[in-house]
């Protein structure tokens, strides 16, 4: 279901002018001496000021009262809230599956519903993510949140997501993604009709996500910039206590604000949340013989230092048509360099019979055998080849350079399968050196 009542600005990081107000934005300047309707301007950085051009991320916010009107910070427990790097590593080449996490039976908001899974890289070096599940059942509603650690890629599997940003509300659904860029404040709340929400957030320390560079595919394909939706700007003028709770170097604070910060009348930048629906993803895969690289189904990638090394890709495994001949269609067996943690949204994923399940997640580290469970094996290798569409399914991944840390709430969760091993035990030698 996509939900279009909202109104969003289309493109991917373009560069955006919305106002709430009519004449609310400055014209032809950033900081005028006075701004319209007594609003005070802003700057909010996402990139360093000498950023290359291309990579430079800015946004002005001209807003009732500046975010510096707000109380001191105070430190506030992080329950099971992970940052890299962990205080105890406790990095495993054991392949982990999970099963779904439980919806709360206690009232229960987007914050405290957190609960990390793992963690890589160094969130105060801006190298890695941290790998998140959320599950809530209430309103953020004098509360709001903003992350000074990473941008926040969210990926619903259940429930509909009412993002309430400083820059626009957001709504998202299984099947879409959004993304709150480092430090924009927001308040998350249940869409319509959904009494309970659920799904997965990488939080990345690295470099901000963009789209992966095509190369001979040419100009369209995979993610296309025009499909990529950013709020236009709303606000609200409320007094009363609102807590504000930041996530800074690993550990939740909390400040007090007598008014709403969602009070920016106008913003114009390229600095902004943004949403995306995956059915608008362009998929390319084989016309004849074998598989592409899974890279090939990248969505947006946050990029390292080291070039074609992503700091995290997030890609998907959409419905697709699968046609290729005399190939063994499903994810082949393989180890990696690069560390896997997989998601499932809907639908069943192609190289497992059962066992990983839409909300459930898995975690393959850096060399750790994978692929195809037993039951798939002995399917897929006998089965006619005939063109199939694959609809039931939408499976992602975050893919990163550095080795994932499980935290000790994902190692001790109830919810973990800890005989996951045993799904490739069946796998049986077809060796005969008589028959070529
Ligand atoms: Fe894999």
């Amino acid at each position: 279901m996509n939900t279009r009542d909202l109104e969003y600005q289309s493109g991917f990081r373009n560069h955006f002018a919305s106002e709430a107000l009519p004449g609310a934005l400055p014209q032809g300047q950033n900081s005028p001496q006075r701004c319209p309707y007594g609003l005070y301007a802003e700057q909010l950085t996402g990139s360093a000021f000498t950023a290359p051009r291309s990579h430079n991320l800015r946004s002005w916010l001209y807003r009732i009262r500046p975010s510096v009107a707000q109380s001191a910070y105070q430190p506030l427990p992080t329950g099971p809230v992970a940052t890299a790097p962990p205080v105890e590593p406790a990095a495993d080449p054991n392949q982990m599956r999970w099963d779904p996490l439980p919806i709360p039976s206690e009232p229960t908001d987007f914050v405290d519903g957190l609960l990390t899974v793992a963690v890589n890289g160094d969130a105060g070096a801006q190298t890695g993510c941290g790998v998140h599940v959320y599950a809530f059942n209430q309103d953020m509603h004098r509360r709001f949140f903003y992350n000074a650690d990473g941008e926040l890629l969210i990926v619903p599997q259940q429930g509909i997501l009412r993002l309430r940003t400083e820059l626009g509300e957001l709504e998202v659904c299984g099947g879409e993604i959004a993304v709150i860029p480092r430090g924009v404040k927001f308040q998350a709340r249940l869409g319509k009709d959904s009494d309970a929400a659920r799904g997965y957030i990488c939080e990345n320390y690295g470099s901000p996500l963009e789209l992966p560079g095509l190369g001979p595919i040419g100009a369209n394909g995979l993610a296309n910039p025009r499909d990529f939706l950013s709020p236009v700007a709303t606000y609200e003028d409320l007094s009363g206590d609102f807590e504000l709770v930041a996530k800074f170097s690993g550990r939740f604070w909390a400040t007090h604000l007598d008014h709403s910060p969602l009070d920016v009348v106008a913003w114009h930048g390229n600095y902004a949340p943004y949403k995306y629906d995956l059915a608008c993803f362009n998929t390319i895969n084989t016309v004849s013989f074998d598989h592409p690289d899974p890279s090939i189904f990248t969505v947006l990638t946050s990029v390292s230092d080291t070039p074609g090394m992503a700091n995290v890709d997030f890609v998907i495994f959409p419905p697709r048509w699968m046609v290729a001949e005399n190939t063994f269609r499903p994810p082949y067996f393989h180890r990696n360099l690069m560390s896997e943690f997989m998601g499932l949204i809907h639908g069943e994923y192609d190289a497992k019979a059962e066992g990983f399940l839409p909300g459930g997640a898995s975690l393959h580290n850096s060399m750790s055998p994978h692929g195809p469970d037993a039951e798939t094996f002995e399917k897929a290798s006998q089965a006619e080849l005939a063109p199939q569409y694959q609809s039931n399914t939408l499976a992602f991944m975050f893919e990163s350079r550095y080795v994932f840390q499980p935290t000790p709430a994902a190692l001790e969760a109830e919810f973990r399968q800890r005989d996951y091993v045993d799904v490739w035990a069946g796998l049986r030698s077809h060796f005969d050196p008589s028959t070529p």
